[in-house]
């Protein structure tokens, strides 16, 4: 499958049909939290990137965690001009490779195992689902500064501060979005880096069975989407 044309607008359905073909970490790694980025919730991110900031199209792009690489290949199918992947983990980092190559994209597409505070260099945007922090404390921290120091525009999922049912029934009925207000930590914390946060969307991310710990054979959360924009 080769790049589409740049101009012409994707359908979401159209995203979210492309993304499912890539698959999931066959092996992941608690310790890592390794959530492959389900295809709805990659491709409203992908999508809103794109179509409502025009940060994707023709666009140097640089996805921190990549992982099997839904975010950097949801960017090429969309008309980037550059994608850059980055993962500490060597066997998600394959998957992703291979799959671009057997994708047939046109968009120069790089992938390299490493860890995030070893990137360099400068982008557009980079889109991001880092490890949330629950494993290791300040993970998704490191990922946001990086983001921060290389690029102008930043999307990024972070855990939603609370959880309660009458806003899980919101969301679901909504089957989308619902703006919320930015953590006041994570508004200082962009501030301190020269960041401004211009909307946070919240909606869910569907859970399936992975770790032991897991008691249900799916799950979901709430998980906030950053728009961050680095002050000129
Ligand atoms: C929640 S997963 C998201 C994976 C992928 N972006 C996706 O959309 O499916 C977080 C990813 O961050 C990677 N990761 C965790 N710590 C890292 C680090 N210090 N440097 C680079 N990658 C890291 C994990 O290996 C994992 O693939």
């Amino acid at each position: 499958m080769g790049n589409p044309a740049q101009e012409r607008l994707i359908r979401k359905l159209d995203l979210e049909r492309f993304l499912s073909q890539i698959k999931p970490h066959p092996s992941p790694d608690v310790h890592l939290e390794q959530y492959t980025t389900p295809e709805s919730v990659a491709a409203t991110m992908l999508h809103i990137a794109a179509y409502t900031y025009g940060d994707i199209v023709a666009k140097r792009v640089l996805d921190l965690g990549c992982g099997t690489g839904r975010l950097a290949l949801g960017s090429a199918f969309l008309g980037a001009k550059s994608v850059l992947g980055v993962d500490v983990d060597k066997s998600a980092v394959k998957i992703a490779a291979e799959t671009s190559a057997s994708l047939g994209f046109k968009t120069k597409m790089n992938w390299v195992i490493g860890d995030v505070n070893a990137v360099a260099g400068e982008f557009d945007t980079v889109l991001q689902n880092p490890p949330f922090g629950v494993q290791k404390r300040g993970a998704d921290r490191v990922f946001l500064e990086k983001a921060l120091h290389v690029a102008k525009a930043v999307y990024s999922l972070h855990n939603h501060p609370f959880t309660d049912e009458p806003f899980v029934r919101r969301l679901r009925a909504k089957a989308s979005l619902l703006q919320v207000e930015a953590s006041p930590f994570i508004k200082r914390f962009v501030a301190k880096y020269g960041g401004r946060i211009d909307a946070v969307y919240a909606m869910l991310l569907p859970i399936p069975r992975m770790f032991g710990f897991h008691t249900k054979t799916r799950s979901e959360i709430i998980i906030d989407l950053y728009i961050i924009k680095k002050e000129k």
